[in-house]
């Protein structure tokens, strides 16, 4: 093995509601990965808490930490680095991960990389698939919804962005409206999968429109003014089948349409086999996924999809983040100076959305 695939990195990841703690070396081995969803803890009250949040961060992350290195067969010397995501997030998680992998680093000396946690989501890509530089992506969570070209470590351009809601966000107040619980994806998702898409007729924000900017706060309007019309004793199991189908064919349709100008977009300025990857929560449904799959083919893309466990936060690619930045002999962060950022946009010199949209 090289230098470079022997490096040992350790990842953490409280940036929302999922504490992860993952070991992973320079060959694109996982040595051990572990990932506590608080989805209990915030379903309660139908979205994330983030003191909740945070105070669960902290009760499970040491166990964890030490957990995944045990799995790793690996003390703390051992490792070439640790890697922390420092934003965008919650600013109470973020810190808890933060000043833990402070103390590790500073402990054991060893390099701490300050991971950006969209980045992390940008890179898995080429942890699974090992695809090189430039490719497009659609980033898709609860927070964002991005197309960006990653033109290489730190280096990405903005094509678009939401001008409101983000995609994963949309499905989770549509879940809420309609009493499914959170997070709201997976269950909108499996709803849909019975009903009729065809039965309510909902607004496509943006189709068709020059550019490749998202918009989706109309069309949870348009669901809420669907319920209101309906009026709750209504809602029995059909309806709502049918208008989660309804608001995901919606979303469907719009991902393509936007995503097929960016891939435009991207042909024009970059001559290379053309790549489409697909990130962040929302990437694990399945509707979207084949969407995008017919999409890539009819426009000569490949498409990578990173396995569904990659798919939402995790540690994996807080590591393989801090790997990339080693191995591309990118400075270690200075210990002490570390700060958290609720906001830390991946291309900071792109125009803002249009209509003021503020999401980093
Ligand atoms: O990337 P992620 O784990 O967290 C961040 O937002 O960074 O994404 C979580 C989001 C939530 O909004 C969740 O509802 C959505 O991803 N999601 C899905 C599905 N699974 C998770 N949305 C649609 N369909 C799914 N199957
Ligand atoms: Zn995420």
């Amino acid at each position: 093995m090289t230098t470079a695939a022997k490096l040992r990195v350790l990842g953490i990841e409280t940036s929302c509601d999922e504490t992860a703690a993952a070991v992973v070396r320079g060959d694109r081995r996982v040595l051990a990965e572990a990932v506590f969803a608080q989805l209990d803890l915030h379903a309660l009250y139908g979205g994330v808490v983030p003191e909740i949040a945070a105070r669960a961060h902290v009760r499970k992350l040491d166990r964890m930490i030490a957990a995944v290195m045990a799995e790793a067969g690996l003390v703390f010397a051992d490792l070439d680095g640790v890697a922390v995501t420092a934003g965008p997030g919650l600013a109470g998680g973020l810190l808890v991960g933060v000043t833990t992998a402070q103390a590790l680093a500073g402990v054991h000396r060893l390099p701490l990389y300050a991971v950006n946690h969209l980045e992390a989501h940008a890179l898995t890509a080429r942890l699974t698939h090992g695809i090189d530089f430039p490719y497009l992506l659609l980033l898709v969570s609860g927070g964002h919804c991005q197309l960006l070209v990653v033109e290489g470590i730190g280096r990405h351009r903005r094509l678009g962005t939401t001008i409101d809601d983000a995609v994963g966000e949309a499905f989770d107040k549509v879940a809420k409206m309609l009493g499914l619980g959170y997070p709201g994806g997976p269950a909108v998702e499996s709803r849909a999968r019975e009903g009729d898409p065809e039965r309510f007729v909902l607004p496509r924000p943006l189709l068709g429109r020059p550019g490749c900017h998202f918009s989706f706060s109309g069309l949870k309007t348009a669901v809420r003014h669907r319920i209101l019309e309906l009026g709750d004793d209504r809602l029995d199991r059909t309806v709502v089948a049918d208008l989660c189908a309804a608001f995901q064919e919606a979303v469907c349709e719009v991902l393509v349409d936007r995503t097929r100008r960016a891939m435009a977009l991207f042909r024009a300025r970059y001559e290379v086999s053309p790549v489409l990857v697909v990130a962040g929560g929302v990437a694990a449904n399945r509707a979207i996924r084949t969407v995008l799959e017919e999409l890539a083919a009819a426009e000569g893309f490949s498409l990578v999809l990173p396995p569904l466990r990659l798919c939402g936060d995790n540690a994996v690619m807080v590591a393989w983040t801090g790997l990339e930045h080693l191995a591309a002999g990118r400075p270690p962060a200075a210990i002490a100076d570390v700060r958290v950022r609720t906001r830390w946009p991946l291309d900071p010199e792109a125009e803002p959305a249009p209509g003021g949209g503020v999401k980093a």
